[in-house]
């Protein structure tokens, strides 16, 4: 299994529950759980996008690539009653994310799996969503041509991704790369051409740098000395795009 340095720090989650008085092993709801369990900007509003966007309804069925600790995929769950595959690459966040699924009572909605996503997956989805994980993975092609290939035809992508807005200096580059695992950034019309290469059409593209960069100056304050959040965690440029496919190989996609 390939490790990645980041998202260490899983504990947060029991600390900020053992604040709320809920013992370690009791039932819990998604509600008590979406301040704390979605690592994206916007958390539950984002997700809510989402569903809206991809029409998620019951009975679907739906990928979540890099699921975290399984906030977005229990939400999703919760809300649409789609069935939620939530693929993580870290085993210990894979395996929390499978006990607070149990403890919400929704392993019958989903199903959490470790892996890496370039090793692809046998079955098919209705639809892929994504937040914040491609930013993480260099081999950019290879991971749209999976994407491509787990969905049936018809399927809608839709991604929350970061996207190059100017050269960056040598310096961003490597900040990017050790701070963030982020290796390479496409700008939006590469992501786009990316895409289309991959087989996804009607792509839509939405730049959200300036909802993100004023959620992101709130969290700073919120982590900074004498902030809200630093007794108790541990804890650039942006877009968001969804893709849908048609037969074999077309598909659409919406960056926004
Ligand atoms: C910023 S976190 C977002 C987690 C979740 N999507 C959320 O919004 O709460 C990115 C996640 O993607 C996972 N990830 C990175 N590369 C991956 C890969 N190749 N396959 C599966 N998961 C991956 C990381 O381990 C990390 O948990």
């Amino acid at each position: 299994m390939k490790a990645m340095k980041l998202y260490e720090r899983v504990e947060r989650i029991h600390n900020e529950l053992a604040l709320l008085n809920i013992d370690a092993e009791a039932p819990l709801t998604v509600e008590q759980l979406t301040p704390f369990d979605n690592y994206h900007y916007f958390g539950t509003e984002a997700v809510d996008e989402a569903i809206v966007t991809l029409g998620l309804k019951p009975g679907m069925r739906v990928l979540d690539i890099g699921s975290g600790i399984g906030g977005p995929a229990r939400y999703i769950a919760e809300r649409s009653r789609a069935h939620v595959t939530a693929l993580e690459l870290q085993p210990d966040l894979d395996m929390l994310a499978a006990d607070l699924t149990r403890r919400c009572g929704l392993a019958d909605l989903v199903e959490h799996r470790c892996g890496d996503i370039l090793d692809g997956l046998d079955e098919t989805y209705d639809a892929i969503v994504s937040f914040l994980c491609f930013l993480h993975v260099a081999d950019r092609p290879r991971l749209l041509a999976t994407c491509r290939a787990v969905l049936v035809a018809g399927g809608a992508l839709y991604i929350e991704d970061y996207a190059r807005r100017r050269e960056l200096t040598a310096a961003e580059a490597a900040a990017l790369e050790v701070k963030v695992q982020c290796p390479s950034l496409p700008s939006a019309a590469q992501y786009e051409a990316q895409l289309r290469t991959a087989g996804f059409v009607d792509i839509q593209v939405e730049d959200v740098t300036e909802q993100w960069t004023g959620f992101t100056a709130g969290r700073l304050e919120e982590f900074l000395p004498g902030g809200t959040a630093t007794s108790r965690c541990t804890g650039s440029t942006s877009l968001t795009v969804s893709t849908t496919s048609t037969p074999p190989s077309p598909g659409c996609s919406q960056l926004v």
